[in-house]
């Protein structure tokens, strides 16, 4: 495909601000989402479109907005954010923003996204879900729990689609030095001394760069999964993200459940 019009969702920073420029670079026409659309640079080849995903009323505007008027031959929903919160004490409120956002809403563009693919005969629809789709972390488990149900529906839906022109795709990053470790999460129920140390971890973890990648490398990866027309579902990006995906398939459980332990929990006492 030469010359593709492609939606990204989330747009203005990290990993989707890093697969923009990839797209606008290679000469692509791009429309990109933020919840603040007036707060965005101009570029030519780009169009801002407005898209909060935990607002209904957002996303009704979103699917009527006119991009969708012309031909859309790509769709990234890249745009989400983290729940940092144990398990036992998050709020219900805080669970059903991140289902909101990370699933609910991402699902009905990926349903309109598929609708207008059939219409044209032809579509590429690629989420961003995480190597956290694959396997959880503690701390992280109401976002891994969205992202694993990211992960089930495309699979499905890339069943759904095999014998047509629409290309079903997934990226599985590992950590990623973005906005999401300062401005793309939010704790709840967090407040415990045990848990601290561990949330610390894991800012940590996707601050350092021993640990993240750098948006571009991901944003590489996703560039050529969107255009090297193969029907692979599934694509590894960034440091560690291969070798984890194969230690979890590889290792019993109870090995695999040591490794992560003891790399996130160390240094706490048990309570
Ligand atoms: N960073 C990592 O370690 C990592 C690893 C694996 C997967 N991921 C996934 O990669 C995707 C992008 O994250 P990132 O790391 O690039 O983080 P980021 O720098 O925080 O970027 C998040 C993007 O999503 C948009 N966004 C966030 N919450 C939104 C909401 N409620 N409604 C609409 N848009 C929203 C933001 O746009 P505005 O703020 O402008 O609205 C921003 O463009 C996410 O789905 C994340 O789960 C990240």
């Amino acid at each position: 495909m030469k010359h593709a019009h492609i939606l990204v969702t989330g747009g203005s920073s990290g990993i989707g601000y890093a697969l923009v420029n990839r797209l606008l670079k290679a000469g692509h026409q791009v429309t990109a989402t933020t919840r603040k659309p007036d707060d965005q640079s101009p570029r030519p080849g780009l169009t801002w479109v407005g898209l909060d995903l935990e607002s209904n009323a957002s996303v009704d505007a979103f699917l009527n907005n006119p991009c969708w008027d012309q031909p859309v031959d790509i769709v990234v929903n890249n745009a989400g954010f983290g729940l940092i919160a144990p398990i036992e004490s998050a709020s219900d409120e805080a669970v059903r923003a991140q289902f909101e956002a990370n699933y609910f809403a991402t699902m009905r563009i990926t349903r309109h996204a598929m609708a207008h693919f059939r219409q044209h005969g032809a579509g590429t629809i690629m989420a961003n879900t995480s190597i956290g789709g694959r396997m959880a972390f503690p701390y992280f488990g109401y976002y891994n729990a969205t992202k694993h149900a990211l992960e089930a529906s495309y699979e499905s839906l890339w069943y759904e689609c095999m014998q047509s022109n629409i290309r079903v795709k997934i990226i599985e990053p590992g950590f990623t030095q973005t906005q999401f470790a300062t401005h793309g999460m939010r704790t709840s129920g967090a407040d415990h001394p045990a848990h601290v140390d561990g949330l610390s971890w894991l800012e940590h973890s996707m601050k350092t760069g021993t640990t993240a990648s750098n948006p571009d490398v991901v944003a590489a990866v996703m560039e050529r999964a969107l255009f090297d027309n193969r029907h692979t579902l599934r694509y590894a990006a960034g440091k560690h993200s291969d070798a984890l995906l194969f230690l979890r398939k590889a290792l019993p459980d109870s090995w695999f459940q040591a490794i992560i332990g003891k790399a996130v929990l160390r240094g706490q006492k048990t309570t």
